[in-house]
C-alpha cells in the first residue's frame, strides 16, 4: 500500500494563514506540492526573524531535505519565478536542488498579464478585482487546449508557439481597443525560461505516483475554497479548482491516496477583490479586525475587506473538501472585544436558509449568534487547558456546527504559537 497524499486547503476567500500551517506541518513531510493557482498566491512565512512571502513555489523550500513540487494544475510565470527563486537563494537554499517542476504546468506569458488588465479594464464596475497575475488569461488558454507548459520550453520551435500564441492575444487586445507593448517585457520572459531549464522538469504524475510508495507528501492549497472555480462565489472567483478533487486533477493522483484534509480558517472573515461577502464589517469592528490582523493583501498590498466567522460558507467549504481536520487561525485577532459574533445562517429574500446562494447579486442577510469576548491575551498561551472559558465556549461552538474537530489553533505569526490537541 502507498503512503497517503495529505492536503491542506483555505476554506474561506484566501489568506486564511495557510503559509504559517504548511510552515508549521511542512517539517512532517519529506515533500511538498503545489497543485492549482500560481502567483497570485501569497504565503508568508516568517522564521528566524525574517519573512518571505511564497508565491509559486512550495512553502516547504526552507526545510532541510524537503523535495519541493509545482505540478500540472499550477500555472507557472517564468519571470516571478526567477524572481521569487533569486529570493530564496539568498536566503541560503538552492531552489534547483530541492524544486522540480511538472512538464504539464502551463506559462503565463506576459501577454497573459496584459490580458488580465486589459479584461478588468473593460469590465468597469463588473471587474473581479484579479489580482492582474495572468491568471485567468491563462488558464482560459489552457482550457481553449492552446496554451503552452512548461515541458514545451525543451521543443527547438518553442519560439514559434509563443509567437503564435502572443498573436491570438493581439487580436483580442485589438477588439477590446487595448494598446500595450506585448514585447515589452519578451526578451526578459524568455531569459527566465532559460533560467527554467536549469531545474529537473518531470513527468509529475509519475513523480509524485512513486515518491508515494516510500514517502508521505503534503499538498499545499492556495486561494480558498469561496474562490473555486466551481462553487465560489462565481464569476468572482479564481481560474483554479481550489478545493480538494483540485489535488487530484492537478498532481496526478487518485482520490484513494488523499489522506488527511487540513481546512484552514480563519476565526473571523476576509477578502480581497470583488463579490459577496455576507458578514463584511462596515463600522468600527471592520476597522480593529484589519488594524489588528494587518489585513492587507501580501500579493498587491491592497486593504482586505473584513468581517465576522461566517459558519455557513464555513460548513459548505468543508462539506465539499472532506476535511478530516480544521485549523483555526489568528484567534488571537479578536482579543480585544466585549462581543464576538458569528453567522449561522443566511435571511435571502426574506428567507432562512443555510445554504451558501447560487446568485451573488442576491441580498444576503446573516443571522448571527453572539458571544462574550474572552478580553485576555491569547498569544502567550500554549496549552489548551490555559484557554479562558469564553474562548472555548467560541470553539465548541463551531465544532458542534460544523460537526468536525478544530485540532490545531493558531494563536500568533510564530511557529511556537501553534496549540495542536
Ligand atoms: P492566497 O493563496 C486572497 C482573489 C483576487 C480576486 C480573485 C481572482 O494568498 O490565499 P485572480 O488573480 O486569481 O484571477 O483573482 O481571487 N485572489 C486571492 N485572494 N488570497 C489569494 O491567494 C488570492 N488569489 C486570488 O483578489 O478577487
Ligand atoms: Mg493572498
Amino acid at each position: 500500500m502507498s503512503n497517503k497524499l495529505d492536503v491542506v486547503l483555505g476554506l474561506q476567500w484566501g489568506d486564511e494563514g495557510k503559509g504559517k500551517m504548511v510552515d508549521v506541518l511542512a517539517g512532517r513531510y519529506p515533500a511538498v506540492a503545489r497543485f492549482q493557482g500560481g502567483p497570485n498566491a501569497g504565503h508568508s512565512l516568517q522564521f528566524e526573524g525574517k519573512t518571505f512571502v511564497a508565491r509559486s513555489i512550495p512553502s516547504g523550500i526552507f526545510r532541510p531535505g524537503s523535495i519541493n513540487i509545482i505540478g500540472n494544475g499550477v500555472v507557472l510565470d517564468p519571470i516571478e519565478f526567477m524572481e521569487e527563486c533569486s529570493n530564496v537563494s539568498k536566503l541560503g537554499v538552492d531552489p534547483k536542488e530541492k524544486i522540480r517542476l511538472s512538464k504539464k504546468a502551463h506559462l503565463i506569458l506576459p501577454t497573459h498579464r496584459l490580458m488580465d488588465a486589459a479584461l478588468e479594464s473593460a469590465a468597469g464596475k463588473g471587474k473581479i478585482g484579479s489580482t492582474l497575475k495572468g491568471i485567468g488569461p491563462t488558464y482560459t488558454d489552457k482550457i481553449a487546449r492552446r496554451g503552452l507548459r512548461v515541458g514545451d520550453i525543451l521543443r527547438p520551435d518553442f519560439e514559434q508557439r509563443y509567437e503564435a500564441l502572443k498573436a491570438v492575444h493581439l487580436r483580442e487586445f485589438k477588439s477590446l481597443g487595448f494598446e500595450c507593448d506585448p514585447d515589452a517585457e519578451k526578451g526578459k520572459w524568455m531569459e527566465a525560461v532559460e533560467f527554467l531549464k536549469g531545474f529537473e522538469i518531470v513527468d509529475c504524475e509519475y513523480f509524485v505516483n512513486d515518491f508515494l510508495k516510500n514517502g508521505e507528501m503534503l499538498a499545499e492549497g492556495a486561494q480558498g475554497s469561496m474562490l473555486d472555480i466551481d462553487f465560489g462565489s462565481y464569476p468572482f472567483v479564481t481560474s483554479s479548482s481550489t478545493t480538494v478533487g483540485g489535488a487530484c486533477t492537478g498532481l496526478g493522483v487518485p482520490p484513494s491516496s488523499i489522506g488527511k484534509v487540513f481546512g484552514i480558517f480563519k476565526a473571523y472573515c476576509t477578502r480581497v477583490g470583488s463579490g459577496p461577502f455576507p458578514t463584511e464589517l462596515f463600522d468600527e469592528d471592520g476597522e480593529t479586525l484589519r488594524r489588528v490582523g494587518h489585513e492587507f493583501g501580501a500579493v498587491t498590498g491592497r486593504p482586505r475587506r473584513c468581517g465576522w466567522l461566517d459558519l455557513v460558507a464555513l460548513n459548505y467549504a468543508s462539506t465539499i473538501d472532506g476535511v478530516s481536520d480544521l485549523i483555526m487561525m489568528k484567534s488571537d485577532c479578536l482579543d480585544s472585544f466585549d462581543r464576538i459574533k458569528v453567522c449561522v445562517s443566511y435571511e435571502v429574500d426574506g428567507e432562512r436558509t443555510d445554504h451558501f446562494p447560487f446568485d451573488t447579486t442576491a441580498v444576503i442577510k446573516p443571522v448571527y449568534k453572539e458571544f462574550k469576548g474572552w478580553k485576555k491575551d491569547l498569544s502567550a498561551i500554549r496549552d489548551f487547558n490555559g484557554f479562558p472559558s469564553e474562548f472555548k465556549d467560541y470553539i465548541a461552538f463551531i465544532e458542534e456546527y460544523m460537526g468536525r474537530r478544530i485540532s490545531i489553533i493558531s494563536v500568533g505569526p510564530d511557529r511556537e504559537a501553534t496549540i495542536e490537541r
